[in-house]
């Protein structure tokens, strides 16, 4: 067999304290040039003393007794942790031989960080690029792209228009020189997050309240991230899943169409990599409750410091979350009321990206409102954070819920090709249980041909 290009096992993303230690100082050293391919060995949630990159979020801000644990996907190269599912997606290609360097061009379908990942994981293993997404994103997403020398392919609209970028990508597939780094539908995105963010999760929570988690509450896209709620659920059987969605359109919940402004979340469809058995709850986030939510974090530390959250604890937070954060933000707090949860109990929840890729979400904010003073930030504070409502959770732990969700996935997913046996398999655990599993077979074979 072919050599494939040098990069971590899974088990090496999800423990970095396993690499080779000379590799590993040499990745850390490799951070200030994030176009060194060692760079490859730093996908991974830790700090170079191997903690979590996360933040218990301050109470005064939250108003919830529970503790609020947010991973940070800002420190991830290339600034979040999409890059993570595009380097398995590509790695276990690589492995199986349906990849190859100089032969293939890798497609990447995506709503902006995935694209982002995938430009970049494209260019530490000198693969060719095209990402396929809307062309009304935020302006830093396609500037970070071309820096990592993909070429763009854009399809109209937004967010909520991705279902034209698989349509793209499924006609530019028929060109046997391309192949797809389908997030939506591969399940190395599963395995990433099941198996390294699930695991970062549950490492974040030792030492705080009970050390257990009672609900892990995030926004999915393509749903990957949601995987890390199998793990978590294999260690405390009784954590609550919570999938939250823009209430402007929510489409697991009432099949909803149209705009938001939550980039990279609520993306119309049931990916097919969602693991509808551990979903327990549906939660509707306001998507303008999630940009004014990021207003006040990155521009009203005032208003934090008076509502009695540290200084440097609130000058800290700034650039540490972006819309789609917020949003989880917001889903934390709602599901801690909801589940009447108190100070032993933990949320968990993920900031995929940072402020980074957001300034001009806030222009946009600035301009719409005409005035966001500290009266109206003041204001924001209170409704966002505080006034966080119990409303708009649906229980999606009944099968007749579930069911719903399944003829959600045979609708998105029997036209691209896809065949109902396959679908009806992932209506059993044991589905996701043996594709988790693979991570072992992939990780030797990793092992074995860098
Ligand atoms: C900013 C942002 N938040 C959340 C998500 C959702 O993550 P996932 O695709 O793992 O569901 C994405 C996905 O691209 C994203 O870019």
């Amino acid at each position: 067999m072919n050599k494939i290009p040098f990069g971590p096992t899974y088990d090496e993303m999800a423990f970095p304290s396993h690499i080779d230690p000379e590799i590993r100082k040499k990745a850390l050293a490799g951070k200030s040039d994030e176009l060194d391919p060692i760079n490859l060995f730093n996908i991974n949630w830790k700090d170079e003393k191997n903690q979590v990159h996360k933040i218990i979020l301050p109470k005064e801000m939250t108003g919830v007794e529970c503790n609020i644990v947010v991973l940070l996907g800002k420190y991830f190269p290339s600034g979040s942790h999409k890059v993570g599912p595009a380097y398995s997606t590509l790695i276990e290609g690589c492995v199986d031989q349906t990849i190859i360097p100089g032969e293939h061009t890798i497609l990447g379908p995506s709503t902006g960080n995935f694209g982002i990942g995938v430009s970049y994981i494209c260019n530490l293993m000198k693969y060719d690029s095209i990402v396929i997404m809307p062309d009304n994103m935020s302006k830093e997403r396609y500037q970070r792209i071309k820096k990592y020398g993909a070429k763009l392919d854009l399809t109209p609209g937004t967010e909520s228009d991705v279902i034209l970028t698989l349509e793209r990508t499924f006609e530019l597939k028929k060109n046997p020189k391309n192949r797809s780094l389908a997030q939506f539908e591969l399940l190395p995105n599963y395995r990433f997050h099941r198996h390294v963010t699930g695991n970062a999760c549950i490492e974040a929570v030792k030492g705080i309240g009970n050390g257990r988690i009672a609900c892990f509450a995030s926004a999915p896209g393509s749903a990957g991230t949601l995987a890390a709620g199998d793990h978590i659920k294999k260690i405390f059987p009784e954590v609550k899943i919570a999938a939250l969605e823009p209430y402007e359109c929510s489409t697991l919940m009432n099949s909803g169409r149209g705009q938001h402004r939550i980039e990279g979340i609520g993306d119309k469809m049931c990916t097919l990599i969602h693991n509808i058995l551990n979903t327990d709850f549906i939660a509707l986030i306001k998507d303008e409750e999630s940009v004014q939510g990021l207003k006040i974090i990155h521009d009203g530390i005032n208003i934090l410091v008076e509502n009695g959250v540290q200084k440097d604890v609130a000058n800290n937070m700034r650039e540490l979350f972006g819309v789609s954060g917020i949003c989880n933000i917001i889903g934390a707090i709602k599901m801690a009321k909801y589940l009447k949860l108190g100070p032993e109990d933990n949320v968990v929840t993920i900031a995929t990206d940072g402020f980074d890729r957001y300034e001009t979400v806030l222009e946009d904010l600035k301009k719409r409102y005409l005035e966001t003073e500290d009266f109206v930030l003041r204001r924001w504070f209170r409704d966002v954070f505080h006034k966080t409502s119990i409303d708009d959770i649906a229980d999606y732990r009944p099968m007749s819920q579930k069911e719903k969700l399944f003829i959600q996935k045979e609708k998105d997913w029997l036209k691209f090709g896809y065949q109902q046996a396959y679908l009806d398999e992932m209506k059993n655990m044991d589905f996701w249980d043996s594709e988790y599993e693979k991570i072992f077979h992939y990780d030797e074979l990793i092992k074995k041909l860098r």
